[in-house]
């Protein structure tokens, strides 16, 4: 079966907090229609979601007793959510003080988000005036959210506005059948890094194949691949005679990927340090061996360095035969 591959451009990486995606801070919810507001039960015609918005002139309550209570925005298309803020109901005792935050692209299908420590829970408020605001320490993207009261002030019911921040999601969404492969070739110079970032997201049916990859001619590479359903980071920044401690490093995350949802994947290197993410759970380690930079040039050839996005199954190294640029997902932010 296929395999697709959510391709995010990460254009120029130069702060710690670089997304590519500056001043992606604007309020969604305030500006949407009124049927982009739901859930699952409402109190009474003032308590509707269409209320659910910031600073607006009442809030969302559900039914009393309504077993599995929720609210849901529909943002149209997909989003970049990078916060969530929340305050209770206008002059009211109505305010939530704990809830969960699960995210989309289809109704039927949610991921809870994580905090850090995978706690799905966030803080709410204390008092139906402020806003309280959680900037996310993972960025995702969907089209629905929704909210799930967990606590709400004892002294009155569930009552809420709702703030996301974010903008509207730019990407290339690329579908590969076990052949196809993408490349990308970076700018002359550029192969030689210190400091990098590789981010994309897939969804697979499949269980095993190569994710990425790229090599270069003194033997640096970077290899993502599905084993079993459970990610495979390789990457080795190479080892030499002289130092002969050997670079090689794997570490896995995950486990059941091959689940027909969006896994996002971010390797955040500096040096031998290094930052893998899976859906937001972030495992830190140092790279065996004695060098700093990721060398992707091509000397023999005089090439310059390329990255090569696979679908699923395919063999690795073999099918240099593109040359059809794609800058897709990886900006070595600066060349050392
Ligand atoms: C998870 O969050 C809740 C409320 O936010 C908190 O009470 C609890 O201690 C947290 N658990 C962990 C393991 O951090
Ligand atoms: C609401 O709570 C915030 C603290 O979270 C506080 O600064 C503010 O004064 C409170 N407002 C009222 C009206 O009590
Ligand atoms: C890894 O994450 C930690 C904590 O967020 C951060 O301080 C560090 O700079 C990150 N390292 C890299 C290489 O991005």
């Amino acid at each position: 079966m296929g395999f697709w591959l959510l391709c995010v451009l990460l254009a120029a990486v130069s702060g710690a907090r670089g997304w590519g995606y500056y001043g992606c801070d604007e309020e969604l919810v305030g500006p949407l229609y009124y049927r982009s507001l739901g859930a699952s039960s409402y109190y009474g015609f003032f308590t509707a979601p269409r209320f659910a918005r910031l600073h607006g002139i009442s809030g969302w309550s559900p039914r009393i007793g309504d077993p599995n209570p929720w609210l849901q925005i529909d943002l149209m298309k997909k989003h970049r959510i990078r916060a969530v803020a929340t305050q209770g109901s206008f002059n009211s005792w109505d305010w939530v003080t704990r809830y969960m935050l699960l995210y989309g692209d289809r109704v039927d299908s949610w991921t809870p988000f994580y905090q850090q420590g995978h706690n799905a829970t966030f803080f709410g408020n204390v008092n139906e005036s402020a806003v309280v605001r959680h900037d996310l320490h993972y960025h995702f993207t969907a089209r629905y959210i929704r909210i799930v009261p967990l606590a709400w002030n004892p002294r009155g019911k569930i009552g809420l506005r709702l703030g996301l921040y974010g903008c509207p999601y730019k990407s290339d969404v690329l579908y590969f059948d076990g052949d196809d492969a993408i490349s990308y070739r970076f700018p002359r110079g550029a192969s030689r890094s210190l400091w990098d970032v590789f981010a994309f997201s897939f969804k697979t049916e499949e269980k095993d194949g190569l994710l990425l990859h790229a090599e270069g001619a003194q033997g640096d590479y970077v290899t993502l691949e599905l084993k079993g359903a459970h990610l495979l980071l390789h990457m080795s920044l190479g080892s030499s005679p002289i130092q002969p401690r050997p670079g090689h490093t794997t570490v896995s995350a995950g486990g059941v990927l091959n689940d027909q949802h969006w896994h996002y994947v971010r390797v955040d290197r500096y040096g031998r340090h290094t930052n893998f993410t899976l859906d937001g759970y972030v495992q830190r380690f140092i790279l065996n061996g004695d060098f700093e930079r990721l060398n992707l040039d091509n000397e023999v050839s005089r090439a310059e360095g390329v990255v090569w996005l696979r679908g699923a199954l395919a063999g690795w190294g073999t099918a240099l035969l593109s040359t059809k640029v794609r800058p897709c997902f990886l900006v070595p932010p600066e060349n050392h």
